[in-house]
């Protein structure tokens, strides 16, 4: 008898990423690769590399739009550019990113926002910076059946308050409080921490003591994942952190690109 073949299309569903996936890949042991996207393009083409999640960040506000802070993203920046993101990604997962003031005010608000990421923007979970101070509102997201992932150490919605872009949890009393304020975020049902900006071992001790994955940028290895804002990782930024490594000069190619073109223009070009 012929062996039964999976039709192309139901391949294509069973490869698809969900939330759940993430904490089983923990638990095998299965580094998660995220990175952020903001259009189809990038989308689409991260998503045929086989990225795992596609994050949606605020950091939208600084690599597109051109802002010093996250600070001026607006909810509808967000759902815009998620909307692009969802139409570009077939199998990753899409986060999509809280905006300064849409999920601090009220519960009621964040949850009214949360479902605008969802429902108009097309992402399957939504990221909020913060520990203890937004546990209420994690949990209350999660109960209405939005996935919630979690973001400690340097959380540049907080900017000022921190000072700047600086590096956290560096004395112990930073770490201890970070620590707790990562088993809080487990306890209220988030499905992942991103640690952002503070000491490998601590790091490594969240990772450890926490059943859902953490996923690190400037944290060292030994986070369940790694996330990295795209235009950084593609030399796209003029202003990358030290930490985030380079696979490619994009940069440089559009620069030299463009000055091709510009010369053929002027010689009366192109020519095809
Ligand atoms: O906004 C963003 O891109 C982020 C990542 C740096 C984690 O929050």
């Amino acid at each position: 008898m012929a062996k039964l073949q999976t039709p192309p299309r139901v391949k294509k569903v069973m490869k698809h990423m969900r939330v759940p996936d993430l904490r089983a890949m923990k638990e095998r042991g299965e580094k998660i690769a995220v990175w952020t996207a903001y259009d189809f393009t990038m989308a689409r083409i991260l998503d045929r590399a086989g990225i795992d999640v596609i994050l949606v960040g605020d950091s939208l506000g600084m690599v597109v739009l051109g802002y010093d802070t996250t600070l001026p993203v607006t909810l509808d920046m967000m759902i815009h550019h998620t909307r692009a993101v969802s139409r570009g990604a077939k199998r990753a997962l899409i986060i999509a990113d809280m905006p300064f003031l849409t999920f601090q005010l009220s519960v009621e608000e964040a949850m009214r926002n949360a479902g605008r990421l969802i429902q108009q923007g097309g992402a399957a979970a939504v990221k909020i910076e913060g520990g203890r101070q937004i546990v209420e509102t994690a949990k209350r997201l999660v109960d209405i059946g939005i996935p919630v992932m979690g973001h400690l150490g340097l959380t540049p919605q907080s900017v000022h308050q921190l000072g700047g872009f600086r590096p956290q949890g560096r004395d112990s009393d930073a770490a201890d409080r970070l620590m707790q304020d990562a088993e809080i975020l487990e306890k209220s049902g988030v499905f992942a921490i991103v640690l952002e900006s503070i000491p490998a071992d601590l790091a490594g001790r969240v990772t450890a003591s926490l059943k859902i994955p953490t996923i690190g940028i400037g944290a060292g290895t030994q986070c369940d994942g790694q996330v990295l804002v795209s235009y950084d990782a593609l030399g796209l930024s003029d202003a990358a952190p030290p930490f985030a490594k380079q696979y490619a000069q994009l940069g440089e190619q559009i620069l030299s690109a463009a000055r091709a073109y510009i010369e053929d223009v002027r010689a009366g070009g192109p020519h095809r």
